[in-house]
């Protein structure tokens, strides 16, 4: 993404994003001033490129710190240890290959894909969770290769992968045109990316959640998608199993 559709694209949402860093660090003066600054336009004039991305990348510490703070305190609702039946249903459809778990959590689908046969790999943001991860996979006598990397990046992934997992992971990442790139880069042509995430229930608000113009993203990156079943989350929002299948081209 070239810098100045970079900053037209997050302009407005980066107003959001301070709004919502604030709320977090209970700056109420800060946050009536960058309101006051969003109504009047004056934030236009001054959400440059570079404060832009600067803004992301707070977003994105926010958010480490806050998944890495759920891990250490077991306040992880989604950590069930279960693995969901949707994952079973591919395995059981598909020749055991190589996998990645993107966004892996403490990495209960790598043991469950591990003991399907699966060659497999994993990564997460948050350090704590990769650490419990390792120590579960070296419980359950698995050697595999678990490390921190953000997926927008993906600098210590090994491809090329058959199965591109992600649990939760890509509804929440503000810059979904970078993972989606570095997801290509690393899913073998005919590569499957299985995903479940919620929708936002309004597209314009801040904060993780699908929206329905990220599936034609996901689309322009030679994506096709091979199945879809919409259902409900845990707090009754709508939510979403897609399989997703990289051209071979
Ligand atoms: C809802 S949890 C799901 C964890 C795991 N997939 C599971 O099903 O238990 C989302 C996970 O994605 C990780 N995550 C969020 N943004 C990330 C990023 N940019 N790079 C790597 N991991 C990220 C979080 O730390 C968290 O562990």
């Amino acid at each position: 993404m070239n810098s100045s559709s970079f900053a037209s694209t997050y302009r407005n949402r980066s107003a959001w994003i301070l709004l919502h860093c604030t709320a977090l660090n209970s700056h109420p003066l800060l946050s009536t001033l960058i309101q006051k600054a969003t109504k009047s336009g004056a934030w236009s004039a001054i959400s440059t490129p570079s404060a832009c991305a600067t803004l992301l990348r707070m977003n994105n510490l926010l958010r480490r710190l806050k998944f890495n703070f759920s891990y250490l305190t077991n306040k992880a609702p989604w950590d069930s240890g279960i693995t969901p039946p949707e994952l079973y249903d591919f395995m059981a459809a598909h020749p055991a290959g190589r996998a990645l778990d993107i966004g892996c959590g403490t990495g209960t689908n790598l043991i469950s894909l591990a003991n399907a046969g699966w060659q497999v790999e994993g990564f997460d943001f948050a350090s704590r969770a990769v650490s419990i991860a390792k120590q579960k996979l070296r419980k359950a006598g698995i050697n595999a290769n678990v490390f921190t990397d953000d997926a927008t990046k993906m600098n210590q992934v090994t491809p090329p992968f058959d199965l591109a997992l992600d649990l939760g992971c890509f509804h929440g990442i503000e810059n979904k045109a970078d993972y989606l790139t570095q997801l290509t880069r690393v899913l073998t042509p005919g590569g499957y990316w299985l995903i479940y995430g919620f929708f936002k229930s309004d597209p314009l608000l801040s904060g993780p959640g699908l929206v329905n113009s990220d599936l034609d993203l996901i689309q322009r990156h030679n994506l096709t998608l091979i199945s879809r079943k919409d259902g409900w989350d845990k707090r009754e929002r709508p939510s979403a199993w897609f399989l997703w299948q990289l051209s071979n081209k």
